[in-house]
């Protein structure tokens, strides 16, 4: 009998003193700059998931492909040796979701609320749906901006585009713009390009401008044509496994901290954009120009064809629902 009480006190004594609990830690790899609209939204996600969640998770930000390379980073997230990547739209080809590629058609959203009616509309949600059998939860789209063509030559008549070597992300979409334009696209991971463009194995790359500036791009790139004739964002993915292994108020509570995040992301992105814009003019290692309206209407009449070659990899239906979702008619040029 006293041996049982003893046990019992000290079983009692032992919980009174336990250790806390370790926190829920998520490993969160990215490709970019601290200093960039996604560098910037994950860290927010990481302040907000400790504030939300009391301390229980603890959110851990890899940036500037310190931890995973493009292709690397997904394999790592369905291996579950990673939690959360916010990888642009643009490099979900190569999971088996090609229909993600449709962010890629050039021209096809005019701003940015066109692009919201489809990231916050069906159409987004059923695109996110689809990650679901790769064994990953799409959370949100977050916006980066409308991409530019950095390039060590002017680019401003099509004839300029002409042979040029240029680097894209592992989209199809991407790789038919550039062949269009009568370019070479040589697929390259982000981390690459900068060194890539140094020792001339690409002339040219797009991005938007906060990408170019954190990388240093312009520091070897003597040109910056503001095109604008394309998107690049970001879709927020994790693990499927451990999403849904997550305590169900955690998982609230991240998806609260996330909404907060998303927010942030996308008024963060169009303030860093000209941000950057302005840095990048002021550094006058590059000459930035706008087109003019000719020569910008010159590229959309190259470009818009590709919507249509296009159709047999990313659907048909799908492109029509966003024509529809934006009002975009691709024979009103
Ligand atoms: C790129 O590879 O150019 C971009 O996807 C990088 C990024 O994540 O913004």
């Amino acid at each position: 009998m006293r041996l049982r009480f003893f046990l019992a006190v000290m079983a009692g004594a032992s919980a009174a003193t336990a250790a806390p609990q370790r926190p829920i830690v998520i490993k969160f790899s990215h490709v970019v700059a601290v200093d960039t609209p996604k560098g910037r939204a994950a860290e927010f996600f990481q302040r907000r998931a400790r504030e939300l969640t009391g301390g229980r998770v603890e959110v851990e930000v890899y940036p500037d492909s310190t931890l995973y390379r493009d292709k690397e980073e997904i394999e790592a997230l369905q291996l579950g040796a990673v939690q959360m990547l916010a990888p642009s739209l643009s490099k979900f080809g190569p999971v088996g979701v090609n229909e993600f590629e449709v962010f890629d058609l050039p021209f096809i959203f005019s701003d940015y609320d066109d692009l919201r009616k489809v990231t916050e509309g069906p159409v987004g949600k059923s695109l996110l749906q689809k990650l679901e059998s790769k064994g990953l939860r799409g959370l949100a789209f977050w916006d980066n901006g409308f991409k530019a063509f950095s390039a060590s030559k002017p680019l401003r008549k099509l004839e300029d585009y002409r042979g040029l070597k240029i680097r894209i992300q592992c989209s199809a979409v991407l790789d038919a713009q550039m062949r269009a334009l009568g370019a070479l696209p040589q697929v390259m991971a982000f981390s690459e390009v900068y060194p890539a463009l140094e020792a001339g194995v690409v002339e040219a790359a797009e991005n938007p401008i906060s990408n170019i500036f954190t990388q240093r791009m312009h520091e070897v790139q003597k040109h910056i044509a503001l095109t604008w004739h394309g998107y690049l964002g970001y879709a927020i993915v994790v693990n499927k496994r451990f999403w849904d292994g997550l305590p169900t108020d955690v998982r609230g509570e991240l998806e609260q901290a996330m909404r907060e995040a998303t927010a942030y992301a996308n008024r963060l992105a169009m303030e860093k954009n000209d941000q950057d814009l302005a840095r990048l003019k002021a550094a006058g290692t590059t000459e930035v120009y706008a087109l003019t309206r000719e020569e910008r209407l010159a590229l959309k009449k190259a470009l818009i064809p590709v919507h249509g070659h296009m159709q047999g990899r990313i659907g048909k239906q799908l492109i029509q629902s966003i024509y529809q979702a934006t009002s975009f008619d691709p024979d009103a040029l």
